[in-house]
């Protein structure tokens, strides 16, 4: 081959790394974030990229695109490697076009993610993006929608995680609401549907970027960032560390680490985890950390709803996902968010193959007006709903209260949990002492002559009856109350049973989810 060819290739694919040009770069960097390229040399094994469709220039050549030059169309995609294992790349270059999306930009995407649909593995997207590529037209909106439909077919088959690490607006925050987790980058990256201007033109509410749609809000309170990263390095290394549990596609099972905790590990500090007295709090976090492998645990959604705490952890080198009370937050209640948290990781789980280790304490549903009307019946369904549909391996530890609807929905044994222990300080009954004796003895404390120390009396005599886990496993709800110590054990000993399990529910096109 004459060899002006080959340096004419050689050439283009220098300028290709040169992005938007070392001004548009610079602005980049100055604004605290990485380029489209260091951000996959980060996330991806050392030279396990591949690119794919690096020469795609802007179709349209209207509005002056005819003039721009557009660096692999402002979009590097491809797949590479995390720990060894494939996956799909997309990362929006903003220095080319303000990462904005085109019609062969939104080709590109699709490409990998069609690749990564017939090979099964994950598609993680870094987005940085102005939205809909003004200069292109109505053509960009059809692109977002081909990426829609995809995230959407896709979901369930095979992981797709986003970063959200500059600008996400307008119908753009769409595909990563439907992938399956969702980081964000704090002080440089936002989502919004509508942003400040328009904020303020429809509803004159003055509000600024990082009020309406940064990292914090949406991970505090929309619920929408499952995660926050301080900078681009932290989010990145952070996919890598998700990437750990999960696996390629819904056929696999999650890889396994090598375990070095020991299986059988006695844990004597679990036996006095939770209080004597029954209204105060402890930190489930404790609980967790002491029974997985080696107390690495990855939270999800760690600002949200921290009544339930959700991430995922190691038994015996297995990946697990954890769903827990936290009894140290709101007494760990379930309300409108924590059950809309819990539903959605739970039904990721039973999605991908992970099993589920639940840890139950909880009073019941939250009451009040601002739940009743805001649908917690509704919502609570969801986590019900979700529970009773998966049928991956269920572990569940009940460490104290289990009352009322809560204790069917929290993975009990009657919605095919697998394994039921309770830890002896267990109550399972339809309600707390309290509430129950004001209910089925309100006539007799009504004559009685000392209504409060009869009141006193009464809730004993409940208390040490049915605020036990003994009525439960009597009846055989749950499998065995066990000593805390013991937990990691009996749980090990379980799943390596449980990866036996086969269960399936019924053929239909879908449920039809309480949303
Ligand atoms: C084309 C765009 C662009 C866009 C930015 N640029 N957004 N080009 N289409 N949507 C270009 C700018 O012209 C500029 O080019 C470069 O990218 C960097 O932009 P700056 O404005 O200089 O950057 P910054 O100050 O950081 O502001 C970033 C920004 C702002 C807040 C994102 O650019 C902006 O408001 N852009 C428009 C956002 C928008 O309205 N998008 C459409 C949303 S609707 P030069 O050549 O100067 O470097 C949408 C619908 C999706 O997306 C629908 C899906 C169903």
């Amino acid at each position: 081959m004459p060899s002006d060819r080959l340096e004419d290739l050689r050439r283009r694919r220098e300028r290709l790394l040169a992005m938007g040009g070392p001004e548009r770069v610079r602005r980049q960097h100055e604004a605290g974030k990485l380029t489209a390229r260091e951000r996959l040399d980060l996330l991806l094994d050392p030279g396990s990229f591949v690119e794919l469709d690096p020469f795609v220039v802007p179709r349209s050549r209207d509005f002056g695109l005819d003039r721009v030059e557009a660096p692999a169309d402002g979009v590097v995609t491809g797949h590479g490697a995390i720990d060894g294992r494939p996956v799909h790349i997309f990362s929006q270059d903003f220095t080319v076009l303000g990462g904005s999306l085109g019609e062969g930009y939104a080709a590109k995407i699709c490409k990998v993610m069609d690749l990564a649909m017939r090979t099964g593995t994950p598609v993680i997207g870094l987005n940085d993006s102005g939205g809909a590529r003004i200069q292109e037209g109505v053509v960009s909106l059809g692109g977002y929608a081909d990426i829609f439909l995809r995230n959407t077919l896709a979901s369930g088959v095979i992981p797709q995680i986003s970063a959200i690490m500059g600008p996400c607006a307008g119908g753009a925050v769409y595909s990563p609401a439907i992938t399956d987790f969702t980081v964000m980058v704090r002080g440089t990256s936002y989502m919004f549907v509508t942003g400040p201007q328009v904020v303020r033109t429809v509803t004159r509410e003055e509000v600024s970027f990082e009020e309406l749609g940064g990292a914090d809000v949406h991970a505090g309170r929309s619920g929408i960032a499952h995660f926050v990263a301080e900078d681009d390095e932290e989010c990145l290394l952070l996919l890598r560390r998700l990437m750990s549990y999960l696996p390629s596609n819904n056929l696999d099972d999650p890889p396994r680490r090598n375990p070095t905790d020991d299986p059988s590990r006695a844990d004597p500090a679990l036996d006095d985890l939770v209080p004597e007295d029954p209204s105060r709090p402890y930190d489930m976090h404790v609980a967790i950390q002491r029974i997985v492998d080696d107390g690495e645990f990855l939270e999800v959604h760690a600002a949200f709803a921290r009544n339930l705490i959700v991430g995922f952890c190691r038994l015996h080198g297995w990946p697990v996902g954890v769903v827990a009370q936290q009894p140290a937050v709101m007494a760990g209640v379930l309300d409108i968010d924590a059950s809309v948290k819990g539903a959605r990781f739970v039904r990721f789980c039973d999605a991908f193959n992970i099993p589920l280790l639940t840890f139950v304490d909880v009073p019941g549903f939250l009451p009040g007006t601002a739940q009743e009307h805001g649908g917690i019946i509704r919502h609570g369904a969801k986590l019900l709903y979700a529970y009773c549909e998966a049928t991956v391996p269920k572990l569940t530890v009940i460490t104290r209260k289990a009352y009322g609807g809560a204790y069917d929905v929290m993975s009990s044994a009657h919605i095919r949990g697998d394994l039921n222990l309770a830890w002896p300080t267990a109550e399972i009954a339809v309600m707390g002492p309290e509430g129950a004796i004001d209910i089925i003895f309100r006539k007799e404390l009504a004559e009685a002559a000392d209504p409060e120390e009869r009141r006193r009396e009464l809730a004993a005599d409940y208390r040490a009856r049915f605020a036990t886990p003994y009525v439960a496993a009597g009846r055989g709800y749950v499998d065995d109350v066990i000593e805390p110590r013991e937990t990691r054990r009996r749980l090990i000993t379980s799943l390596d049973l449980l990866r036996r399990k086969r269960a399936t529910n019924p053929r239909r096109k879908h449920g039809n989810m309480p949303l």
